[in-house]
C-alpha cells in the first residue's frame, strides 16, 4: 500500500481524545476518515469534538471555513468493526486492554484488504504480542501519537519482530504527509518516549509523597528549571495516572528492574479513582475555574 495517494482511507478504531484527533489530523492532510467506536453515538460524540476544535482554530485565524467545512467533510462515524472493509490503512485507538485490542484486530481482521495495513496506538503493549491477533504480522505495525494530537508534532514508529519495511515505509509516508516528525523504536517496554517520561513522572510521585517538596513546587521546578511546558504531576494527571500507572507497571515487569517500581503514592491514588484531570481530582483539584493543588 503507498501511502501518498489521494482517495485513500483511514480507519480509525475508538473516538475517544487520542482517536478523535487522530481522525482530525489525517482528515485536514486530505485523508478520508472512517471513524468507529462501539457505537454510532460515541463516533458521533467524537466528530462533534473534531468540529469544536476546529471552530475555535477559525475563531483564531488558524484555518478558514472552507478548510473547516472540508476537514469534517472528510470524517464519517460508523459504528462497528465490518465498516472499516474499504481501508488502506486501519488505526485502533482504543482503551488500553489487551483483551479490547485483540477483540478489535479479529473483527477489523475479517474484513481487512489483504493489502491492508493494521496499527495499534498502543502506549505500552507490545507489538509483537499484538500482532499474533492480526490477520498479518508483516503489515502490523505500532503508531504512537501524542496528546494532544493536533499539536504534537511526533509519531514513534514501532515495528515488531514480524513487520514488514513496505509497511514502515507506508507509515512513514503517512506520518511525512500529516506534518509529524517520526523516530523509529524498537518493540522494547515503553519504548522511547514513555520510557524515559514514565520514570519522571513517577520519581516526581516518590518525591512528593517523600516530602521533598510541594506539588506547586515539583511542578514550577521542572517548568521554570528545566523549561518543561507543564510540570511532571500536573502532565501525570493529564495523561491520567490510571495510565501513568499501568505503563510504569509495563516497564516494571518487562524489564524486571527494580529501578521502574512504582511510586506508592500513585497507586494510591489510583486506588482512590483519583486519576486526573478525566475524574476531576489527581494532583489537583479541577472542579473550579483553575487547577488548585490538593497538597
Ligand atoms: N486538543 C487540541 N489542541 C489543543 C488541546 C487539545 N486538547 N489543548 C491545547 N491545544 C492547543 C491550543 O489550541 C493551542 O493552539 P494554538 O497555539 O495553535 O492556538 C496550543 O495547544 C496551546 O494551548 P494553550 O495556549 O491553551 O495552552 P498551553 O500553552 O499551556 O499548551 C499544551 C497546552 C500544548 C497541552 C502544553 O501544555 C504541552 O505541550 N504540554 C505537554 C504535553 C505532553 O507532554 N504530551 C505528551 C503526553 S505523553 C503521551 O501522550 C504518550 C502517552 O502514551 C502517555
Amino acid at each position: 500500500m503507498a501511502m501518498q495517494d489521494d482517495g485513500q482511507v483511514i480507519g480509525v478504531i475508538g473516538a475517544g481524545q487520542m482517536g478523535a484527533g487522530i481522525a482530525q489530523v489525517s482528515a485536514a492532510a486530505g485523508y478520508r476518515v472512517l471513524l468507529g467506536d462501539v457505537d454510532q453515538a460515541r463516533a458521533e460524540a467524537g466528530k462533534a469534538g473534531i468540529a469544536k476544535r476546529l471552530a475555535r482554530a477559525v475563531d483564531k485565524g488558524q484555518i478558514d471555513t472552507a478548510a473547516r467545512d472540508a476537514t469534517l467533510a472528510r470524517i464519517e462515524p460508523i459504528a462497528g468493526a465490518a465498516a472499516m472493509a474499504p481501508c488502506d490503512l486501519v488505526i485502533e485507538a482504543a482503551t488500553e486492554r489487551e483483551d479490547i485490542k485483540r477483540r478489535i484486530f479479529a473483527d477489523v481482521g475479517a474484513v481487512l484488504r489483504d493489502d491492508a495495513i493494521l496499527a495499534s496506538n498502543t502506549s505500552s503493549i507490545p507489538i509483537t504480542r499484538l500482532a499474533q491477533a492480526a490477520p498479518d504480522a508483516a503489515r502490523f505495525i505500532g503508531v504512537h501519537f501524542f496528546n494532544p494530537v493536533p499539536v504534537m508534532g511526533l509519531i514513534e514508529v514501532i515495528r515488531g519482530l514480524a513487520t514488514a519495511d513496505t509497511t514502515v515505509a507506508a507509515i512513514e509516508l503517512y506520518a511525512e504527509r500529516l506534518g509529524k516528525a517520526v523516530v523509529r523504536a524498537n518493540d522494547a517496554p515503553g519504548f522511547i518516549v514513555n520510557r524515559v517520561l514514565m520514570p519522571m513522572l513517577n520519581e516526581a510521585c516518590f518525591a512528593l509523597g517523600e516530602g521533598v517538596a510541594t506539588i506547586r513546587d515539583i511542578d514550577l521546578a521542572c517548568e521554570l528549571g528545566l523549561n518543561h511546558p507543564m510540570g511532571p504531576l500536573t502532565l501525570a494527571d493529564f495523561i491520567g495516572l490510571d495510565t501513568c500507572l499501568d505503563i510504569t507497571r509495563v516497564l516494571f515487569e518487562g524489564t524486571g528492574d527494580p529501578k521502574f517500581r512504582p511510586a506508592p503514592l500513585l497507586v494510591k491514588y489510583v486506588e482512590a479513582g483519583w486519576y486526573g484531570r478525566k475524574t476531576g481530582r489527581g494532583f489537583y483539584d479541577y472542579s473550579g475555574a483553575e487547577p488548585v493543588p490538593t497538597r
